[in-house]
C-alpha cells in the first residue's frame, strides 16, 4: 500500500521550540514518503522554529504552516491541523513529533498498515516495539500511565498515548475530535478510545522511538495530572455503564 492507493496524506508536525529539529525532520520526512504533504504547527515559538518552518515551506510547495500565536498545548495544535487536513480534502492525516523521535523511515509501514485499518497506532510497547535513550523516569511514567489507562478503559490498546499516527479521514469526522477538550498529550489517549469506542479498526504497529537529542521535551508535571485525572473520569464512566448494562440483562432475564 502506497500513499497513493490511500489517498492524498497530510504529515501533521507541531512544533514549539524545534530549530534544531525542524528542518533535519523535513528533510528526512520528504525523503521517506515523497508523495505526502507535511503541515507544521507552530505555536509562536519564541527560538525562532516558525521562521524555519515558513522558509521551508518557500522551497517546498508540498511544505505548510500553520502560525499560531500562543502555546495552547498539543490538543489544540492537533485539531487545528485536522481542521485545515479535512477542509484541504487530505484522505489521511498523521501525527509525528517535530524532534526526530518518531522516525519518518518508518512511516511507510504505519501507512502500509492502514490499507486494512482505519488508525494505526506507532506502538513501543508490542513486541518488535523500542525506546531508545529514555530516562528510567519516563519509562516508568509511560509503562505506568498505559497500565492504568488500560486497567480502566479496558480499551485493548498496549501504547494509547504515543504519538506517532495515522487516521483515515473518515475516522476524525466521525469522533468528533473538535470537541476533544484534552490539552496535553492525554490529547492521545482522547482519540484512541473515542477511535475504540467509535467501532473503528484499530491497529498497533510496532516503533523504534528514539529520544531526541536536540532541545528540550515539553512534557511536565500538569500534563501527566491531566493524563491522570481525564483517565480516571473516563474509567469510572465507562465501568458505571457496563455496570448499568450487566444489571438492566440480569433485570431482563428476570421479567421475561
Ligand atoms: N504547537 C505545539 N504546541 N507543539 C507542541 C506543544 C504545544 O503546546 N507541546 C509540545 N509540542 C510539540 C513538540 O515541539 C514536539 O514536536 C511534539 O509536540 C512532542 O513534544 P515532546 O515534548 O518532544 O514530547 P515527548 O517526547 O516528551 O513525548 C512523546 O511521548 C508522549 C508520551 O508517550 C510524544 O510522542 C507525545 O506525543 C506522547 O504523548
Ligand atoms: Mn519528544
Amino acid at each position: 500500500m502506497t500513499a497513493g492507493e490511500l489517498g492524498r496524506v497530510l504529515v501533521c508536525v507541531p512544533t514549539y521550540n524545534e530549530r534544531d529539529n525542524l528542518e533535519i525532520l523535513v528533510g528526512r520526512l520528504r525523503a521517506a514518503v515523497p508523495d505526502a504533504d507535511v503541515l507544521v504547527i507552530d505555536d509562536g515559538s519564541p527560538d525562532g522554529t516558525g521562521k524555519i518552518a515558513d522558509a521551508l515551506a518557500d522551497d517546498d510547495p508540498r511544505v505548510h504552516v500553520l502560525h499560531r500565536t500562543e502555546k495552547n498545548g498539543l490538543g489544540a495544535a492537533y485539531i487545528a491541523a485536522f481542521d485545515w487536513g479535512i477542509d484541504e480534502g487530505y484522505d489521511v492525516m498523521v501525527e509525528m513529533d517535530a524532534d526526530g523521535s518518531h522516525p519518518p523511515e518508518q512511516l511507510p509501514r504505519l501507512l502500509h498498515a492502514l490499507g486494512h485499518a482505519d488508525v494505526v497506532l506507532g506502538s513501543r510497547w508490542v513486541p518488535g516495539g523500542r525506546v531508545e535513550n529514555w530516562p528510567v523516569s519516563r519509562h516508568v511514567i509511560s509503562r505506568a500511565g498505559n497500565l492504568y489507562t488500560r486497567a480502566l478503559l479496558g480499551a485493548g490498546v498496549k501504547d494509547i498515548t504515543g504519538g506517532f499516527r495515522a487516521y483515515r479521514r473518515e475516522v476524525l469526522e466521525g469522533i468528533d475530535y473538535a470537541h476533544v477538550a484534552s490539552q496535553g498529550y492525554c490529547f492521545q489517549v482522547d482519540l484512541a478510545w473515542r477511535a475504540v469506542r467509535g467501532g473503528y479498526r484499530v491497529v498497533e504497529v510496532p516503533i523504534t522511538f528514539v529520544e531526541r537529542e536536540r532541545g528540550e521535551s515539553k512534557m511536565s508535571q500538569d500534563i501527566v495530572r491531566e493524563a491522570l485525572l481525564r483517565v480516571t473520569e473516563w474509567g469510572v464512566a465507562h465501568r458505571r455503564e457496563q455496570l448499568r448494562a450487566a444489571v438492566d440483562r440480569r433485570r431482563a432475564r428476570r421479567a421475561g
